[in-house]
């Protein structure tokens, strides 16, 4: 089924100069793009985003790290989005995903993970309409 999926270059990612790479990786699977921005992250997005992991140890430094410099946010479109654009992301952890996997290829530790994205249609839907809140999502939308 064409799914939405979100996913979000971390500041690591986007200060390293990886956006292009990691949207092009994505463009190239056939995974369409339908809305992005550059933005800095108000921590209460930041919190609200991440809520699931707010009793976790690392959560404060999460936050921080997140709001710390510009993410590239981001919306793609396809056939099974959700899991494909996960394979190719690779597992959460760098040191244990794959080579060939944009986290195997580019991260080394778990803090720094360079990618985020939406594990399943409930967390999809949750986190687009958390961060295009205001956007209409389609690749197929008619100029007006
Ligand atoms: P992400 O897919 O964005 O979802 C939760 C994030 O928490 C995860 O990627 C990691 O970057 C981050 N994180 C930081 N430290 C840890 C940790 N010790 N275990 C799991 N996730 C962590």
């Amino acid at each position: 089924a064409v799914q939405k999926t979100f996913v979000m270059v971390k500041p690591d990612g986007v200060q390293r100069g990886l956006v292009g790479e990691i949207v092009s990786r994505f463009e190239r699977k056939g995974l369409k793009l339908v809305a992005a921005q550059l933005m800095q992250v108000p921590q209460a997005l930041a919190e609200e985003h991440y809520a699931e992991h707010k009793e976790r140890p690392f959560f404060k430094d999460l936050v921080s790290f997140i709001t710390s410099s510009p993410v590239f946010a981001f919306v793609l479109e396809g056939d099974n989005a959700i899991s494909v654009a996960r394979t190719l992301m690779g597992s959460t952890n760098p040191a244990e995903s794959a080579p060939g996997t944009i986290r195997g290829d580019f991260g080394l530790t778990i803090g720094m993970n360079i990618i985020h994205g939406s594990d399943s249609p409930e967390s999809a839907a949750r986190e687009i309409n958390l961060w295009f809140k205001n956007e209409t999502v389609s690749y197929d939308k008619s100029v007006d």
